[in-house]
């Protein structure tokens, strides 16, 4: 538990002729939560919140997120400001370690990240036993998975290297994706080179061929740091539960990640920026025909949802939803890229924006909605949206995941449940079973 987080008050429980005391935490922005940590223990009960949707599983100081008021910051700094003002890296660096890198920092941490962009030899071999179709994103898991194998740094204390794995970890990840699109489309590798930035780093690996050189563009980069930055951190969603879930049991960062990178897959989760645009393809076949999606989606008879809709907290816009949106004119423009699905997205809004079954459930935008549209300007295939997802949220991760096991009061996630299943039955051996 963070040393923000203050006992102030209590609130008091009553079963049957019983009272009970439990207290009432409070965090640095007065963020209130009852504590029942002692409840079992005393009552006897446990309580029920499918989907924990009334519960926090732990305190973290590192991303603050008001979703009435549309405010998300890492670290204490405004998302719009880090968004603008800042590279990646340095957004990676403010996660990992508190505080934004000096140039010092910076020029040590960009020294580290060009150290470890090469994968192992051996681990390339890996691309070969992947079928031609298979999932980028379980590629991914898979090579973020053995890197342990690799790595095995952090066998014995996971925090004595916390940051070499860290970087490790955030430099290969990029070769990783880059590898799996160029053996998902049959063209040699292109290796990591030194004197590319990051972003500009990546890029090239996708799109550089030996018969046609890539250009690095600085726009691109700059569109492609801007949505990293946005995708970095989002305190506890589906993924990050997961990476502090598995990493609970005592398991090493990299197994940790990749049990993220697989709940990040889930369509209602990260995969939605490429359901989005699976979504927005099929209204523009369907004869730009958005009226009836939106219909469908209201339909409480059709499992059809707007994907890039709605989200568990944020009850108006998604601040990183606006400024993709304003992003996505400006990198179209610099592409000279015309995208008839910019103009679906845009109608669909409208029109959800102004329905009923919209307003009253607060459904706007989110982070997945118009994201889809600059990747695929920059040339990004559908099918490796959730990858780029992934390697932005990559440093939110290990931030969470070190937090977690700096934090002397984690232990072992391990929920309780309501058996709603037989009662004791005879056993009947297998000659008298009917
Ligand atoms: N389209 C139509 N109806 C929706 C949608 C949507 N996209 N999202 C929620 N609703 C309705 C839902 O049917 C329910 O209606 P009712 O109260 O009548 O039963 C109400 O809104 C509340 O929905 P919920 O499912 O209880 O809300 P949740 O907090 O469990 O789910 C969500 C949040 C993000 C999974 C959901 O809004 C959704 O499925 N959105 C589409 C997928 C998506 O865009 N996911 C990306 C989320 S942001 C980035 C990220 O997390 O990776």
């Amino acid at each position: 538990m963070t040393e923000t987080v203050k006992n102030t008050t209590h609130a008091q429980l009553i079963i049957g002729d019983k009272q009970y005391q439990l207290p009432i935490l409070k965090g640095s922005q007065g963020d209130k939560a009852i504590d029942i940590s002692r409840l079992h223990k005393e009552t006897g009960l446990f309580t029920y919140d499918i989907g924990s949707k009334n519960s926090a599983t732990c305190s973290s100081s590192i991303t603050y997120l008001d979703g009435n008021k549309g405010i998300l910051r890492y670290r204490g700094y405004d998302i719009e400001d880090l968004a603008e003002k800042c590279l990646f890296i340095e957004v990676a660096y403010l996660l990992i370690h508190n505080k934004l890198p000096n140039r010092e920092e910076l020029e040590d941490f960009r020294i580290l990240l060009e150290e470890y962009a090469l994968l192992h030899e051996d681990m390339i071999h890996f691309f070969d036993h992947f079928p031609p179709n298979a999932s980028p994103m379980a590629i991914l898991s898979v090579m973020v998975n053995s890197l342990a194998n690799y790595y095995p740094e952090m066998g014995g204390d996971p925090l004595l290297n916390i940051n070499d794995t860290a970087g490790r970890l955030i430099s290969k990840i990029r070769t990783i994706a880059a590898f799996s699109y160029k053996k998902s489309i049959g063209h040699p590798l292109v290796y990591p080179r030194n004197d590319l930035s990051y972003c500009g780093n990546f890029l090239n690996m996708m799109f550089d061929t030996p018969v046609r050189p890539y250009t690095v563009q600085p726009e691109v980069v700059a569109a492609m740091n801007k949505l990293l930055i946005l995708h970095a951190d989002h305190e506890q969603n589906c993924s990050t539960s997961a990476v502090r879930l598995v990493g609970s049991a005592g398991v090493n960062l990299y197994a940790s990640i990749s049990a993220g990178i697989n709940a990040l897959w889930g369509p209602l989760h990260g995969g939605a920026n490429e359901a989005v645009i699976q979504m927005l393809e099929a209204i523009h076949r369907d004869g730009n025909d958005y009226k009836k999606y939106v219909a469908k989606a209201k339909d409480k008879n059709d499992p059809f949802r707007l994907s890039g809709f709605g989200h568990r907290v944020y009850r108006t816009y998604d601040p990183r939803g606006t400024i993709i949106k304003k992003a996505c004119d400006g990198i179209l423009a610099v592409m000279n890229v015309s995208d008839p699905l910019l103009e679906i997205a845009q109608n669909l809004e409208e029109i959800a924006r102004n329905d009923d079954y919209f307003i009253s459930r607060n459904l706007y935008p989110n982070v997945d909605f118009y994201s889809g549209i600059i990747y695929r300007a920059i040339g990004i295939p559908t099918d490796m949206f959730t990858v780029m997802f992934a390697l932005g949220r990559l440093p939110g991760w290990i931030a969470q995941w070190k937090e977690m096991r700096e934090d002397p009061a984690t232990k072992i996630v391990r929920p309780r449940q309501i058996y709603t299943g037989e009662q004791a039955r005879i056993f009947q051996p297998l000659g008298e079973r009917f």
